[in-house]
C-alpha cells in the first residue's frame, strides 16, 4: 500500500518502518504538513536551494550533514537520544520507578496537553517569521533564518510522532490541529501569547531567537528529564538544534550593536537622531525592543503560583532545569519559594509551597541565563568605548501573566502609577516610531558577502564556508 519508503524520506531512529500504524498515521500527516509548509512557510522560498544542515542521525557525524536542499524537499525527521535501559525516575512521587515507555492512563490527559503545547510553538515561530526572507540583510542571515525555519519544523514532526505513537487517535486529531491553528489569527491562533506576536522586522528576529527559543531551550530541558522515556529522550535531540537558534540571536544582536558603535564612533555622537540618519540602530531603541521581548517571552512560564506545576512535576511529568545536578530531596514537598506580589504600593516577596512556584522557579533559572548574552554584548560598548550599558528589565516589568500582571512597574522595578506609565512607556518600549523606523532600514541584501549598512558582518561564516560563500541559491 505504502509507495514512500519512509526510512528514505524521513531520516529516523525510531524503526519507522516496521511501526505500521504510526507509519499510516504519518502518510496521512505529511501532505497536510508539506500543504501548511507550502502556505505558511517562508515567503517565496520554495525553489532556492539553501545550505542547511540535516540531521540523519543522532551521532556526532550524523546530525549535522549540510548541503544546498530546497526547503519543501528537507528530509524532516525523527530522532531520540539513545535510550538508557536502568534510568530510573528521578524526582516527583514515584522517584526510584523505572521511567515509563508508555503513559500510564492516568496521565495521559496532561501528557497530551504539555505535548501539544510544547508543539504548538514550533509552527507558530515559523509562521511568525514567514515574511522576513523578503528583507534578509545578508545571505549568511537569509540561511540561518531558513535553518532556524527548517528545523522548527522537525520540532513539529518530534511532537507529532509522540502524538500519533502515543495518544492513538487524540493524537492522530491534535497532529491536524496543529496545522490549522495560526500564529495571530483571531479564530484560531497559537496557544500561547508570545507565538502570536508579529515578527516583523529583523531586530525582532534576533531578539526573538535570543529570548524566546531560549524559553524553548528551559521548556525542553524540564521535559528532558520526563518520566515518560520517549518525551525524554526527543526534547534531548531538539536541544542539540535550540543551541543554534540562541547562536543566531546572540550574534545577530551583537553584530547590530557592533555596527552601531562603529557609526557612534565615526560621527562621534551619541544622538539617536544622528545616527539613524546614518542608517544604524541606535542603543536605546535595541534597549526598548530588549525589554518588549524580555518581558513577553517571561510571561510564558505562566503563573507565579500554579496547582498545574506542581501535578506535572509531583507525577514526575516534567521537572525542573538540570533536575539531576540539584541536592535537595527531589520531592520539594517541605520547601517553600519567595515570590513577588504587589502590596500597599510595594513588591513584596511572600514565601508559597515551593511546588506550586515550580513555574516561577524556572522562570528565575531563565532569567540568569538570559543575563549572560547581554553581559557579552555591553562588552561589545565597552570596547568601541561607549560609555552605555544595556540591561534586563526587572521581572515585573511589563507583565501579562500571574500576580504582577495588572499593575504598572518601571524597568527599575518601581511600581507606579497608571498615569506615570502611560507618559513614560514610549521610554520603555518600542513605539510605533521606532518599529517604523526599524522597518524603514529593512531592505533585501543578498548578494553573497554583502551586508545591509544596519549590521556587521559575522566573523565565521557557516560549516567553516566563508562569509561570502553562496548560501541560497534563489535560481
Ligand atoms: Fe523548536
Ligand atoms: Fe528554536
Amino acid at each position: 500500500m505504502s509507495s514512500i519508503n519512509y526510512n528514505e524520506k524521513i531520516p529516523n531512529n525510531v524503526n519507522l518502518s516496521e511501526d505500521r500504524t504510526l507509519q499510516r498515521a504519518l502518510e496521512q500527516w505529511q501532505p497536510n504538513y508539506i500543504n501548511w509548509w507550502n502556505d505558511m512557510g517562508p515567503d517565496h522560498s520554495g525553489n532556492f536551494d539553501v545550505y542547511l544542515r540535516t540531521a540523519v542521525s543522532v551521532d556526532p557525524q550524523g546530525w549535522a550533514q549540510f548541503g544546498h536542499v530546497k526547503m519543501p524537499d528537507y528530509r524532516w525527521g525523527i530522532f531520540l537520544n539513545p535510550g538508557d535501559a536502568e534510568r530510573k525516575i528521578h524526582f516527583g512521587d514515584h522517584k526510584g520507578e523505572k521511567v515509563w515507555q508508555d503513559i500510564p492512563g492516568e496521565y495521559r490527559a496532561n501528557l497530551r496537553r504539555i505535548i501539544v503545547t510544547q508543539g504548538d510553538t514550533e509552527p507558530a515561530s515559523v509562521e511568525q517569521q514567514r515574511h522576513l526572507g523578503l528583507t534578509a540583510p545578508s545571505q549568511y542571515d537569509l540561511r540561518n533564518l531558513f535553518q532556524i525555519n527548517v528545523e522548527e519544523g522537525r520540532h513539529l514532526w518530534a511532537m507529532v510522532y509522540l502524538l500519533h505513537k502515543y495518544f492513538g487517535r487524540d493524537g492522530r486529531e491534535e497532529g491536524e490541529a496543529l496545522l490549522q491553528r495560526r500564529s495571530g489569527q483571531e479564530d484560531n491562533p497559537r496557544i500561547l501569547e508570545a507565538f502570536n506576536e508579529e515578527t516583523p522586522d529583523w531586530l525582532s528576529f534576533f531578539m526573538f531567537t535570543y529570548f524566546t527559543d531560549r524559553d524553548g531551550k528551559f521548556q525542553l530541558c524540564a521535559l528532558a528529564e520526563s518520566s515518560f522515556d520517549p518525551l525524554a529522550r526527543t526534547t534531548k535531540f531538539m536541544l542539540t538544534e535550540e543551541a543554534h537558534h540562541m547562536f543566531v540571536g546572540e550574534s545577530g544582536i551583537s553584530r547590530v550593536i557592533n555596527r552601531t558603535c562603529q557609526v557612534m564612533n565615526e560621527l562621534k555622537t551619541d544622538d539617536p537622531s544622528k545616527l539613524r540618519a546614518a542608517g544604524v540602530i541606535d542603543l536605546q531603541t535595541i534597549q526598548r525592543y530588549l525589554n518588549f521581548h524580555f518581558s513577553v517571552t517571561i510571561d510564558l512560564f505562566g503563573a507565579d503560583e500554579s496547582s498545574n506545576a506542581a501535578t506535572f512535576y509531583s507525577t514526575g511529568l516534567k521537572g525542573r532545569y538540570e533536575e539531576g545536578k540539584r541536592m535537595d530531596d527531589h520531592s520539594l514537598k517541605n520547601d517553600s519559594y519567595r515570590i513577588l506580589h504587589a502590596s500597599n504600593g510595594n513588591l513584596v516577596e511572600k514565601e508559597v509551597p515551593m511546588l506550586n512556584a515550580l513555574n516561577e522557579v524556572l522562570r528565575d533559572d531563565y532569567i540568569k541565563d538570559s543575563i549572560g548574552g547581554i553581559e557579552r554584548w555591553n562588552k561589545v560598548i565597552e570596547k568601541a568605548g561607549i560609555p552605555f550599558r544595556l540591561s534586563v528589565p526587572h521581572k515585573a516589568f511589563h507583565r501579562n501573566i500571574g500576580a504582577l500582571s495588572g499593575i504598572k512597574v518601571s524597568p527599575a522595578g518601581q511600581m507606579i502609577s497608571e498615569n506615570e506609565w502611560q507618559a513614560r512607556k514610549n521610554e520603555w518600549l518600542p513605539t510605533p516610531e521606532d518599529r517604523a523606523f526599524v522597518a524603514s532600514l529593512m531592505g533585501r541584501c543578498v548578494e553573497p558577502g554583502k551586508f545591509a549598512n544596519w549590521i556587521a558582518p559575522p566573523v565565521m561564516g557557516v560549516n567553516r564556508q566563508p562569509v561570502d560563500f553562496e548560501y541560497v541559491r534563489f535560481n
